[in-house]
C-alpha cells in the first residue's frame, strides 16, 4: 500500500506530482505529501496533510512550488498514526534529504535505536524515517570520500543504505546536494519508470505515468536506478547496470470517468454485463472443426493433463473467487483442490505432493502475501530434483504488467479493466468466469464431464450478459428501499451452502469494507453449532437459496433463523420454499452451478446501497487501500 511519484527534468514539477498522487490515491489515503527542490532556493521545500490528497491540495492553495524534480507521496498507515508527523516524505536532520517510502522496514527500530545513540532526533513515529537520516551519514561519510558526480554519490548512497534495511519497500530520494538527481529502489513492492525526453517519472503504478507517457521501464527486484534529465541508469543487485527495452502503455485502459454514477463502485457493479462479454468474447472460441465452443486460454493443453491436484492462493475478495473456483473444480473437473489464504500458505505450506498446479488470484497482481506466497512455492518445488515436482503455475489477474505477471508466464488476464472502488465487484466477477473456463478446460481435458454437460455450462455462460443487465437494474431499486430500512443494524448474518457459501462470505466483506456494519458470512448448515446464539430480532440474516442439491437445506436453516426473529432476506428465485422470506430478492432460475454469477449482484448492490445510505465514502472506505502491497 501506499503510492510514491518522483519525477525529474520538467519545467513545473508540482503539477505532475499532484495528478501521479490523484491516481495513486486508491493505495491508501491516509495522508498526503511533497517535497520539491526548490529553484529559488535550492532547498527542499515540503508539504504535507493529514487525510486525503484534497487536503494537501487546499494546503498548497494553487501555490506553485517551483522546481523541476521532486517526490510524491499518499500514505496507507502501517508504523505511526495518520497524521501529519507521519506523513511522507520523511527528511533527515538537516532537511536536505527527503525520502518516501512504500513498504515495511521490519528492522527499523534497531536501525532507530543505533541513530538515536548517535544523536540523532526523530520527528515521526514512522518505520521509514531512518531512511533519509541514514542516508545523511552515509552522504557524510562519502563527501569524506570526494566522489564527483553528486548524482552518483546519491546513488551510492541510497546502495549502502539499503543493504542495511530488511523488510520491502519501494523509495524514491531527493537531495538538494544533487538538485537534477533522484535515486529510486524496490524491493518487493512495485515501481515503474516512465520515459520521455529529457522528463522521467517513476511511480508506483501506471496510470499515475499515464498522463506523461506510454513508455515505461518497470524495475524488477532488488535494483536501484539513478534519474536525471540525461537519462535513466538501473543497476541489479550486484550493482551491474541493466540494460532492457521499455515497453509500451495502452494508455486508452488507464483513463476511466465515473460517468454518471455517484461512486465508482456502483458504476462497476453496472460495468459488470460488459466484463461478462468481455471475458466470454476472449475466452470461448468456436472449433472450426466441430462447431462447439471451447474455452481457449493461451496455454499449451499438455500442461494440464500431468496434473492431478490444485492448490489455490489468494487474499480477500479473491480468495472467495477462489473458493467457487475450488468447488467448480472438484465438483465439475474431478481435481482435488484446496484453497489457501496467502498470508497463512507463507508460513504454513502443506507438505510436497507431485504434479500439483498452482493458481495465484490477485485483481491488482501486487499483493505482497500472494506474491511471497507464489514465489515461495515456486522456490521450494524448484529444490526438489524429480519433474514431477516441478512448479506449474497460473496467475489470474486483471493486471498482467504487474508483478504477478512478471512472475508467471502463465496469465489469465481477467480483462475487467481498471477497478477504481477500493471493494473489488467486477474483478470479482471475471475472477469468477475464469474459474468457470478452467473448470470446462479441466473437465474437457480431463474427460470428466460429458460433452452435452460442458456445452449446457458453456451455454448457461453465454446467457449471462442480458440477465446481468436486468437483475443489477431490478436490485438497484430494491436494494436501495432495503438500504433505508437497514442503514442503522449493527450486525447482519450471510449464509449459504456449497458452491454458494463463499458467495455467503463476500457478501459479508463488501457488507463491512464499505460501510463498517459488522456482517459474517456461514456455511448456512454450521448456524446451529454456534453462530445461532447471535440472533435475534435485531439481527437480519441474508440467505442465499438457490435451487439445487441444498435448497431445501438452506431453507430449513432460514427456518431455524425466523424461528430466533431475525429478519429474513432471501436472495433466490420465486419458488416454493422461498416463501418464508420477509424479503425476497428474486433471482432468475438458473443451473445452480451458475447461481454464484448472479447472486452476487443484489449483495454487491445492497452493500452499496447501505454505506452511500450512510453517507460514508464508498470509494475510498476507511483504513483500506486497493492494493495491500505489505505483508
Ligand atoms: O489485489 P488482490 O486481489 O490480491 O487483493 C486482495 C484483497 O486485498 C482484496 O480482495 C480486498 O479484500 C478488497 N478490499 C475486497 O473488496
Amino acid at each position: 500500500m501506499c503510492g510514491i511519484v518522483a519525477v525529474t527534468g520538467f519545467k513545473n514539477a508540482l503539477p505532475l506530482l499532484i495528478n501521479g498522487l490523484e491516481k495513486l490515491e486508491y493505495r491508501g489515503y491516509d495522508s498526503a505529501g511533497i517535497a520539491i527542490i526548490n529553484s529559488e532556493s535550492d532547498n527542499i521545500t515540503c508539504n504535507k496533510a493529514e487525510g486525503k490528497l484534497k487536503n494537501l491540495k487546499s494546503l498548497l492553495n494553487k501555490n506553485n512550488i517551483p522546481g523541476t524534480i521532486g517526490i510524491g507521496h499518499t500514505r496507507w498507515a502501517t508504523h505511526g498514526k495518520p497524521e501529519v508527523k507521519n506523513a511522507h516524505p520523511h527528511c533527515d536532520s538537516s532537511g536536505t534529504v527527503a525520502v518516501v517510502q512504500n513498504g515495511i522496514i521490519e528492522n527499523y527500530q534497531d536501525l532507530k535505536n543505533k541513530l538515536e545513540k548517535e544523536g540523532v532526533v526523530f520527528n515521526s513515529d514512522t518505520d521509514t524515517e531512518v531512511i533519509p537520516h541514514l542516508i545523511q551519514r552515509e552522504l557524510n561519510t562519502l563527501g569524506k570520500l570526494n566522489l564527483e558526480n553528486n548524482g552518483s554519490t546519491l546513488l551510492v548512497a541510497v546502495r549502502n543504505v539499503i543493504t542495511d534495511l530488511e523488510g520491502s519497500y519501494a523509495l524514491a530520494v531527493l537531495w538538494a546536494g544533487a538538485p537534477n538527481s533522484l535515486v529510486v529502489a524496490r524491493r518487493q513492492a512495485p515501481l515503474i519508470i516512465g520515459l520521455g525526453e529529457g522528463e522521467f517519472m517513476c511511480a508506483s503504478d501506471t496510470p499515475a505515468i499515464a498522463n506523461f507517457t506510454n513508455i515505461i521501464l518497470p524495475m524488477e527486484d532488488e535494483e536501484i536506478a539513478l534519474l536525471t534529465p540525461l537519462g535513466v541508469e538501473i543497476y541489479g543487485a550486484n550493482n551491474e547496470r541493466q540494460y532492457r527495452n521499455p515497453i509500451s502503455l495502452n494508455i486508452s485502459e488507464q483513463i476511466i470517468d465515473k460517468m454518471n454514477f455517484k461512486h465508482y463502485m456502483l458504476k462497476e457493479i453496472y460495468d459488470q454485463p460488459e466484463t461478462a462479454k468481455n471475458w466470454l468474447e476472449k475466452y470461448l472460441i468456436k472449433n472450426s472443426k466441430n462447431g462447439q465452443l471451447e474455452i481457449d486460454f493461451p496455454f499449451d493443453t499438455n500442461f494440464f493433463e500431468s496434473i492431478e491436484r490444485i492448490e489455490i492462493i489468494a487474499c480477500g475478495t479473491s480468495k472467495h473467487a477462489a473458493m467457487v473456483g475450488s468447488f467448480l473444480l472438484e465438483q465439475f473437473a474431478g481435481i482435488p483442490t484446496n484453497v489457501f489464504y496467502a498470508s497463512e500458505f507463507r508460513y504454513s505450506p502443506p507438505p510436497l505432493l507431485p504434479n500439483i498446479l498452482t493458481i495465484g488470484v490477485t485483481q491488482s497482481g501486487e499483493t505482497a502475501d500472494t506474491i511471497a506466497a507464489i514465489n515461495m512455492e515456486i522456490t521450494r518445488r524448484s529444490l526438489v530434483k524429480d519433474e514431477n515436482f516441478k512448479p506449474n503455475l497460473i496467475a489470474i489477474t486483471n493486471r498482467s504488467d504487474s508483478s504477478i505477471g512478471r512472475q508467471i508466464s502463465n496469465i489469465i488476464d481477467i480483462g475487467a479493466g481498471i477497478e477504481i472502488g477500493v471493494a473489488a465487484t467486477k474483478t470479482f466477477y471475471a475472477q469468477l468466469l475464469s474459474f468457470y473456463g478452467l473448470a470446462i478446460q479441466f473437465a474437457q481435458i480431463k474427460g470428466t464431464q460429458s460433452k452435452e454437460e460442458i456445452s449446457k455450462l458453456i451455454l448457461e455462460l453465454f446467457k449471462l450478459p442480458p440477465l446481468l443487465e436486468d437483475l443489477i437494474e431490478k436490485h438497484n431499486q430494491s436494494a436501495e428501499k432495503l438500504a433505508h430500512d437497514f442503514f442503522n443494524i449493527k450486525d447482519v448474518v450471510f449464509l449459504g451452502r456449497g458452491i454458494n457459501y463463499p458467495i455467503a462470505l463476500e457478501g459479508a466483506l463488501k457488507l463491512k469494507e464499505i460501510s463498517y456494519i459488522h456482517a459474517a458470512g456461514y456455511p448456512a448448515g454450521e448456524m446451529k453449532h454456534g453462530p445461532i446464539a447471535l440472533l435475534d430480532k435485531k439481527v437480519p440474516v441474508i440467505s442465499i437459496a438457490s435451487p439445487g442439491e441444498v435448497f431445501d437445506k438452506v431453507i430449513s436453516n432460514a427456518q431455524e433463523a425466523k424461528a430466533r426473529d431475525s429478519y429474513l432476506i432471501g436472495i433466490a428465485p420465486k419458488c416454493n420454499g422461498t416463501e418464508i422470506f420477509d424479503y425476497l430478492m428474486t433471482i432468475p432460475e438458473s443451473n445452480e452451478l451458475i447461481s454464484p454469477l448472479l447472486n452476487i449482484i443484489p449483495l454487491q448492490l445492497l452493500s452499496y446501497h447501505i454505506a452511500a445510505h450512510r453517507g460514508l465514502d464508498v470509494d475510498q472506505p476507511r483504513n483500506l487501500a486497493k492494493s495491500v502491497t505489505v505483508e
